[in-house]
Order: C-alpha cells, then sequence, then structure tokens
C-alpha cells in the first residue's frame, strides 16, 4: 500500500555528477549515498518515490578538461558520463534513471525555460567588462580564470566559485586574475549578457526559508550568509561554445550559464523516465504539484545554487514545485585533506570496487557520514568497519544462525514453541528498532539510522549469547528451535532494515532466507513471517575480512 502523509510523492534528486572525470568518494558521501539511503528507505516505506540524477555535462570544467586531454568536450562527456553511471551501479545506486544533460530534452527543457522568463521581461541585458585573453583569443569565463577570493583571501579561487568558502563568485571579483590554462594575466573586453535578478527574489527567498523549520542548521546558516551580504543579479548566459544555445535569434556564441540550466537537469531527466514509459508529459504529476516532496541531496559547495538560485529560478517560472528540503552535507575528505577530482586526490569509486564489498564502503561511509561537520575517510577506518562490525556483529550473528540451523534442522526454519521473556524482549523490541530508524532516515539521519540498525544486531548477538542455543540443543531441542527460529526471523527482519545501506547483503540475505525480496517492507519488517518447516539456502560469506596486507596506507 502506498504511504500518502502530507505528500503525496517524493522526488528525490543527487547533484548532476561533472562528467569530466571519475566520481569518487567525496561525490558518494556528500550527494549520492544519502540521496539513495533515503530512497530506498522510502520505497521499503510504501512512499511514492522517485531519484533522479545523471551526468551534468556542461560548462567551463568541461571544457577545460578537453583542453587539457586534447579531446572535444563531446568525447570527454562521453567517456566520463557511462564511467560513472556503471561505477554508481557497482556501488548499488539504486536511481529510476540516470541521465545527461547533452540531450535534446534537456536542450528544449532549459531553452523553454529561459524562454518563459525572456517572455515575462524578468530578464534584462547588460553589457559588461569581462576578462579575455589575448593569447588564447577568448574571454575567460568561470573555471578559465583563477586568481585571489575577495572574501577568505584563498589564492586559487575560480572565477564561479570559491572552493574554500563556497562563495559564488565572478571572474572580474578575483584579485590577482590569471588564465587557469595558459597562466597570463587577462585583459579586460565588454560584452553584452542576460541577467537574472535574483536580487529581487531576496525577500522572497527570505520568507521561504524562514519557514523552513526542519532544514539542517548548516544549510540554513548558508543562507543567512549569503542574505546578510545580500544577493546579486547574476549573468545567466556566457561566451561559449560548449553549452546550451539561447533561445532566440542573434545571440550566437553564447550559451546558457550553465548553472542556470544544469539544475534544470532534473526536469529534463524526469521527463525522460517517464517518456521512456510513454508517458513524457507524467513528469508534470511530480514537478508541477504542491503534493510533491522535493528534496535536493548535495554537498556544502552546491547549496547557495540549491536553496537560492534555482528556487529563486523555480519562483520566477511559477508553475513548478520548490524544494521542500536540501539537507546538504558537509565534505568527506581524505586521510586529512579535501577530496579533489582537479588535484588528483580522491578515492576513485572505479578501483576501490575493484577491491572491496560495495556494502563495506557504503557502510564505512555511511557511519561517518559529513552530516553536520567535515569528516575523514581512512582506509584503516574501512578495514575496522567491514571486520569489527560488519563481519564480527552482522556476519557472525547470520552465520552462526544458519550453521545452527542446518546442522541441528536439517536447513529449515524450525517451528517455533512457546516463547519465554528474552524472546519476547527481543521480538518486542524489534518493533521499536524499526520506528527509531524510520525516524533517523525520514529526518536525514543517517549516521543515526546506520548505528541503530547495528544496535539491533548487537541485541541480536545477545540473545544468542544469553539463549546458549548450543547448550540447549543437547537438552531440549524444541527450545532450541525456538531460538534458532526468532534468529532467523531477526535476518529477514535485518535483510529489511539494512537494505538502504547495504543492498548487496540484503539481497545475500533473501537468497540465503529462500524468500523474494518483494513483498517485505518497513511496514511488516518487525512480523515473523517465517514459516516452520520453510527450507534455508546454503549460508554465504557476507564480508570477507579485509587483511593489513590488502589496505593501502
Ligand atoms: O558541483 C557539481 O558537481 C555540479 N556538477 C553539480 C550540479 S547540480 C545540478 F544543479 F545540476
Ligand atoms: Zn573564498
Amino acid at each position: 500500500m502506498e504511504k500518502t502523509g502530507k505528500y503525496k510523492r517524493i522526488l528525490v534528486t543527487s547533484a548532476l555528477t561533472y562528467a569530466n572525470g571519475d566520481t569518487h568518494l567525496g561525490h558518494i558521501a556528500g550527494s549520492i549515498l544519502p540521496a539513495d539511503m533515503f530512497v530506498r528507505y522510502s520505497r521499503l516505506a510504501g512512499y511514492d518515490v522517485i531519484y533522479v540524477c545523471g551526468s551534468d555535462e556542461y560548462g567551463t570544467a568541461i571544457e577545460m578538461s578537453a583542453i587539457k586531454e586534447g579531446i572535444s568536450p563531446q568525447e570527454i562527456v562521453d567517456k566520463y558520463h557511462f564511467a560513472n553511471k556503471k561505477a554508481y551501479e557497482q556501488l548499488g545506486m539504486s536511481f529510476d534513471i540516470y541521465s545527461r544533460t547533452s540531450t535534446d530534452t534537456h536542450k528544449k527543457t532549459a531553452q523553454d525555460f529561459f524562454t518563459n522568463l525572456y517572455n515575462k521581461d524578468l530578464l534584462y541585458q547588460k553589457t559588461e567588462k569581462q576578462l579575455y585573453s589575448e593569447k588564447e583569443q577568448r574571454f575567460l569565463a568561470d573555471r578559465f580564470v583563477i586568481g585571489t577570493c575577495p572574501v577568505c583571501g584563498f589564492e586559487e579561487a575560480r572565477g564561479d566559485e570559491c572552493e574554500n568558502c563556497g562563495s559564488a563568485l565572478s571572474p572580474l571579483e578575483l584579485k590577482n586574475p590569471r588564465s587557469t590554462i595558459t597562466g597570463d594575466t587577462p585583459v579586460v573586453k565588454e560584452s553584452t549578457h542576460f541577467y537574472f535578478p535574483l536580487s529581487k527574489f531576496q525577500p522572497k527567498l527570505e520568507e521561504w526559508i524562514n519557514s523552513k523549520t526542519d532544514w539542517k542548521p548548516n544549510v540554513v546558516n548558508y543562507c543567512k550568509g549569503w542574505f546578510k551580504t545580500g544577493l546579486q543579479d547574476r549573468a545567466i548566459t556566457r561566451d561559449l561554445a560548449w553549452g546550451v544555445p539561447l533561445p532566440m535569434e542573434g545571440f550566437d556564441g553564447k550559451v546558457i550559464y550553465v548553472w542556470f540550466e544544469a539544475p534544470m537537469g532534473y526536469i529534463s531527466i524526469t521527463k525522460e523516465l517517464f517518456a521512456s514509459q510513454g508517458n513524457e508529459g507524467k513528469y508534470l504529476e511530480y514537478w508541477g504539484s504542491e503534493d510533491t516532496k522535493l528534496v535536493h541531496f548535495l554537498g556544502k559547495d552546491n547549496i547557495i545554487f540549491h536553496a537560492i538560485f534555482f528556487p529563486a529560478m523555480l519562483m520566477a517560472h511559477g508553475d513548478l514545485v520548490l524544494a521542500e528540503n536540501v539537507p546538504a552535507n558537509e565534505f568527506m575528505n581524505l586521510e586529512g585533506s579535501k577530496q579533489s577530482k582537479s588535484k588528483g586526490h580522491a578515492i576513485y569509486v572505479k578501483d576501490v570496487i575493484e577491491k572491496y564489498n560495495p556494502d563495506s564502503i557504503r557502510y564505512a561511509i555511511a557511519s561517518n557520514m559529513p552530516e553536520n561537520k567535515d569528516t575523514d575517510f581512512y582506509w584503516s577506518d574501512l578495514q575496522a568497519k567491514n571486520n569489527n562490525e560488519l563481519g564480527s556483529i552482522l556476519g557472525n550473528f547470520v552465520n552462526r544462525t544458519f550453521v545452527f540451523a542446518e546442522k541441528y534442522f536439517d536447513a529449515a526454519v524450525p517451528g517455533a514453541g512457546e516463547y519465554k521473556e528474552i524472546d519476547i524482549n527481543i521480538i518486542n523490541s524489534i518493533k521499536s528498532y524499526t520506528s527509531s530508524i524510520a525516524s533517523y532516515y525520514e529526518n536525514y539521519k543517517f549516521k543515526d539510522a546506520v548505528s541503530e540498525t547495528m544496535n539491533l544486531v548487537r541485541d541480536a548477538n545477545k540473545y544468542f549469547n544469553d539463549t546458549e542455543p548450543w547448550k540447549v540443543i543437547k537438552e531440549d531441542k524444541a527450545r532450541c528451535g525456538t531460538i534458532i527460529n526468532t534468529c532467523l526471523q531477526l535476518c529477514r527482519t535485518f535483510a529489511v532494515l539494512f537494505n538502504p545501506v547495504l543492498p548487496f547483503t540484503s539481497e545475500k540475505l533473501y537468497r540465503m532466507l529462500n524468500i523474494p525480496a518483494e513483498g517485505n517492507t518497513w511496514d511488516n519488517a518487525s512480523e515473523l513471517k517465517l514459516s516452520g518447516g520453510h527450507k534455508l539456502n546454503k549460508p554465504e560469506i557476507l564480508f570477507a575480512r579485509i587483511e593489513d596486507t590488502e589496505i593501502e596506507h
């Protein structure tokens, strides 16, 4: 049965990944894994939810990578779109669709949006000074220029934003600007651009954000900081060849600014999802309705675009739903310093997936998710989480339960007899765990959700130890059957409750229990659904140990 509640549907997005490099664990921790966990939980809880994501394929970042690699932007995005799609699949990300922004649907969506605002006279043109490289014979837009951040003094700030303090910038604001490609000092030249009147939307945006009582403090504080500085109108076109061309005649050589069209990717990708089901118009059931709970997952460097800029664009458009929440994460650094694709300091999914269990990677990241502050990924932590928690707590419980069932009960679920207090306590506790874990997911507290789920397994192990089935089997086989029955019921509960963070393990558990995943939901996770006599499959190893020699240092 589908849940409704305050909203009829949930639409989840993860920040679109730039298709100019391999996706790394920083992306996973910031915007992909929390969204996937939230979506998996929401599906199990019976919500009507869709999860859209894809590649962000325009913008100077892509053009720059193309120049650096000596190939065309199209070749770059083709290479990384498919590579990242595969990497996400290998890590178990359950997008309803993972598409891209270089599609015709996206081009049309972005152009229509632009035209909508243009026809409402909301956009204005301004001739402005711009940095121009004589050497390269081109305007230096956004990332093509670096310099010192006027806000925090960081010397490597990009022309579009400062990675250090998160400020949105324009190239002319940078002190000591230089070309990213050649290092030469640019000159100033004039060019005409369209502007979006962001400043006009400040009162409405402030009112909107002030009405959000359940947003994470880090997100609200970022926004309040920008309101205090005062929102500036923003140029929404660029002198570039690579991008969505302006919809009107007479603007050759100009494209829509990537941060204006990329978030529309969420809309165009939703259209594609429903087009593939033969009903493109259905996208409006999600985007065109106040009954939709739109949730954007992203890293802190993207807050301004999702909590301020895109909502203002949507307000200007008028017919589309605004985010209900923007549960942005901070950064997950790598052994002490920021993961960055441009600096080559990152753990790439394609590498890590070759060596480790995808669920171990998911679990290590989820348990240390940068929800409220930056955290660090340590290889030793992946090893410890895999060996000491997944292996020694979850793997151990499941293994000893199955070994017992195989050895003494003919690899079938023994029937349950009369319950003792100790059995009733653990069975009752499943219900309260199920609801506390649900509440953590509903409130985007993924670290707590995961540790609470593991606490249930700790309790299950304590139950196994305290009931001592290895002794009881010698004296009272029926009583032992009740204990092992309870332990097997718990294994089914784990298949449900761990699904958001350990989807592959969840699948294995269903396989071992010899039941289909379908029909197992959050609502019935605490029920005792396995019947006595039901045949079990052979136990599989859930988590192989990671030895010291296998871990990077
Ligand atoms: O920062 C980034 O990685 C961007 N590619 C995120 C884009 S999100 C969206 F708006 F498309
Ligand atoms: Zn800065």
